[in-house]
């Protein structure tokens, strides 16, 4: 089952042999067709796209344009509804900015969790702050996870839009998301699904969920940095305003009025990130010909294993035992994540230690910062001894129990 032939696609695992590279739910690395792709637009185009009267730009174009094709068969969804942005934080801002700015009112109800990473908390704090409406959330059970019955808890008359995240970035739970946005639908709520960690890892279909709106980055699935994807429902996209104004949005401008192009044009202002799209077509080609069913099945294997293990090591607090996908989030009982964090350093473990953007989660579980290995589908077994094998060396060294 292990998918370890495809760790020779990545270049730094090959330059680095004994790299255990355990961050991926920050940025994945970036395999050789993808940086292939990105380079390919360099040496042979470089020029601007939708811009140019000549065929230099055209090819660029169909290159720019045939990469949101694939990225919209990548989810199910119409290349249409794909609007490409700076990352997952820039989506959900827009869906915020666009859609929450203009159709969210005073006295409505907007359901978030504590799960949620900031940058889909802190855009609907904001809206609601502004247009003085009230910010809910789903009570977490014990184990932190969001369920169906808590979530129809705080479900009123007034809810107006619910963000939620698919897969927790701490925790790594998979919330219960088609099941909520069908209740939802049946009372006209919108939903608005953060698939920062799902879309990396996991079959998406925007059709089957029916979600109105779903973000994802392009980093964190072996694409480029600096590229995300906001998809919307064409409906939705076609009454929401642009946020930005500028450049190749424009359709006609006057001294005293301006028109828009269509979405997703509309939403897109100035040069676009070029090379980053056309990595991230390439990125969603490539984790379909490994398939993502594969990647889950081993992903949530090796966290499994890692939760297991860890929680064997006297003095070492497992926050999410149950979990099913390949996020593990822990502790050194009286240690700093950051203080251990240095000697899975010297052990060439990569880990995250902090608050991961999502002070809420650190909050509900009473730490201050945590510790989180995410796998993804080139680690192995080896890398989840070498994680136990570090976190040993660092209870050793700070001479605990
Ligand atoms: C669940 C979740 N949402 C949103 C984001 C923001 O993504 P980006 O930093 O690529 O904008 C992240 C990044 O870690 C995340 O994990």
């Amino acid at each position: 089952m292990s998918l370890s032939e495809y760790r020779k696609d990545f270049p730094v695992l090959n330059e680095q042999k004994d790299l255990h590279y355990l961050d991926t739910a920050a940025s994945s690395l970036k395999p050789k067709c993808v940086i292939d792709k990105v380079d390919y637009y360099y040496n042979h185009y470089g020029c601007n796209v939708h811009r140019g009267v000549y065929g230099l730009s055209y090819e660029a174009t169909d290159m720019y344009e045939s990469a949101r094709e694939t990225i919209a068969r990548f989810i199910n969804a119409d290349a249409s509804e794909i609007v490409y942005t700076r990352g997952a934080s820039a989506s959900l801002n827009l869906v915020a900015q666009s859609y929450g700015m203009t159709f969210i009112n005073e006295g409505d109800e907007i359901i978030t969790s504590e799960l949620e990473h900031h940058s889909n908390f802190m855009p609907w704090l904001n809206v609601a702050n502004v247009k003085k409406a009230t910010v809910k959330f789903v009570p977490l059970t014990k184990e932190g996870r969001i369920t169906v019955e808590n979530f129809k808890s705080v479900l009123t008359d007034k809810t107006k839009l619910v963000a939620l995240t698919y897969v927790s970035n701490v925790m790594g739970y998979i919330t219960p998301i088609k099941e909520i946005i069908k209740i939802c639908h049946e009372r006209g709520i919108i939903v608005s699904v953060d698939a920062a960690q799902a879309a990396p890892h996991m079959k998406i279909d925007v059709k089957e969920l029916d979600c109105d709106f779903l973000s994802f980055s392009g980093h964190k699935m072996c694409g480029p940095t600096g590229i995300g994807v906001l998809y919307g429902k064409k409906s939705l996209l076609d009454k929401m305003p642009p946020v930005e104004f500028g450049g190749d949005m424009a359709d006609t401008v006057l001294k005293d009025s301006m028109t828009f192009k269509e979405a997703p044009m509309k939403f897109e202002t100035g040069t676009p990130i070029i090379a980053g799209a056309i990595g991230l077509g390439e990125a969603c080609k490539y984790l379909d010909s490994i398939g993502l069913d594969k990647i889950s099945a081993w992903e949530s294997h090796l966290g499994h294993l890692a939760a297991t293990e860890l929680s064997k090591i006297n003095g070492v607090t497992v926050y999410n035992p149950s979990v099913e996908t390949g996020v593990v989030a822990f502790n050194i009982d009286g240690v700093h994540p950051h203080d251990a964090a240095s000697i899975y350093d010297e052990n060439h473990v990569c880990i995250r230690a902090g608050h991961h953007c999502a002070q809420l989660v650190t909050r509900f579980l009473n730490q201050i910062s945590t510790t989180r290995a995410s796998f993804y589908f080139y680690n192995t077994e080896e890398d989840v001894y070498a994680l136990v094998d570090a976190v040993k060396k660092a209870i050793d060294f700070f001479g605990q129990f």
